[in-house]
């Protein structure tokens, strides 16, 4: 009797799949990182590119590398802190033993956190803070606020002004860090010589409505204005829409913050002064450690505590034309061509970018 090729190749694949659930049942240590655990990783809104760009990819690597069969679970609110507290039980539903929670409100998080408590789940609290999470892991956030307003001022300063209107736009209320931005940005700016002649919080962090509010003020403040704080890429990307489309030239300098491909660019062409980069490799990391290690009834590494919750705290940094290569591209974030595409060439030349 013959056997075919193909049987024959069938035959090979489920002795060794005989041969790895062996390996699997015959030991009784756990996997390396001690898994089989299921890690439920719950993003607030995808409209800032972080998210889905850079916080799930490499959280998900993370979380392989700590424990190789640990399961992944992931939902993004979309800016819905409702949806968020569904997709918080359909996690737990599923077995989730450990909740990274980004909460899109950080208030309302409190009741995830109970009812992860009332079933023994752990919670870290991601990039946003959350009271009681038993792990947080974050940037210094009043920091972000210092150096965005203090690159501005800088700005300013450099081009020979020392007085007139800035707009203020900044993050969601419901977000605990747009108040530790905004505290942080207001201890510089207001004893600065310039003045916050308007200031928004924008809902939802929505771009779409920084730029309506933007362009609601600008024929009450157009002529003094000489600068625009906004507290991330996506709402500065909305100021300088609705500057562009009131007609204002120059451009005044508009902050930001995340280091998203569309402002590094903005940066390299003039539209825009700076943002903050945050190294969401080493926040993804520790988060992914530190739900692992509480997967398994362990302890998360922290470097200090918030309100009592061990935390890990990393530290944020300006980025200006100046040092777009020695931050976003040295960490491989972007490569030089990925921002250098064919509108920003000269720039990107003079800028000593390509
Ligand atoms: C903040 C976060 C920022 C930015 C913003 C909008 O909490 O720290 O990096 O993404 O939310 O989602």
């Amino acid at each position: 009797m013959s056997v075919s090729p193909s049987r024959l190749v069938g035959l090979g694949l489920a002795v060794s799949a005989l041969a790895l659930s062996l390996v699997a049942c015959g030991s009784d240590e756990p996997a390396a990182g001690g898994g089989g655990k299921k890690i439920a990783l719950l993003l607030p809104e995808s409209k800032t590119t972080r998210y889905e760009a850079l916080d799930r990819p490499l959280f998900t690597e993370a979380l392989k590398a700590a424990c190789a069969d640990c399961e992944l679970i992931y939902s993004n609110a979309d800016q819905d802190a409702a949806k968020q507290q569904q997709q918080a039980e359909a996690a737990l539903t599923q077995g989730a033993n450990v909740l990274v929670l980004d909460p899109v409100d950080g208030k309302a998080a409190a009741a995830v956190v109970a009812s992860a408590k009332g079933q023994n789940v752990p919670v870290v609290a991601y990039d946003r803070f959350i009271e009681s999470a038993d792990y947080y892991v974050s940037f210094e956030n009043e920091a972000v606020g210092k150096l965005q307003a203090q690159t501005l001022v800088d700005t300013l300063k450099a081009a020979g002004k020392t007085s007139g209107n800035l707009a203020m736009i900044n993050g969601s209320p419901t977000d605990p860090n747009a108040a530790d931005f905004k505290k942080g940005a207001h201890s510089v700016l207001d004893s600065s010589g310039f003045k916050v002649a308007a200031e928004f919080d924008t809902p939802d962090w929505s771009p779409d409505k920084a730029q309506a509010w933007m362009e609601g003020q600008l024929s009450a403040i157009k002529n003094g204005l000489v600068g625009v704080y906004a507290a991330n890429d996506g709402t500065a990307g909305g100021a300088i829409a609705a500057l562009k489309g009131g007609g204002v030239t120059p451009l005044p300098p508009v902050t930001g913050q995340d280091s998203e491909l569309a402002a590094i660019q903005r940066i390299v062409s003039g539209d825009q002064a700076m943002t903050i980069y945050k190294a969401v490799k080493p926040q993804a990391e520790a988060a992914a450690k530190g739900a692992v290690a509480l997967a398994n009834g362990g302890k998360p590494e922290s470097t200090t505590d918030k309100n009592g919750v061990p935390s890990t705290i990393l530290d944020p940094v300006a980025v200006t034309k100046a040092n777009i290569k020695d931050t976003v591209v040295k960490d491989n974030i972007y490569k030089v061509t990925d921002i250098c595409t064919a509108s920003f060439a000269t720039s990107c030349t003079a800028a000593g970018l390509s």
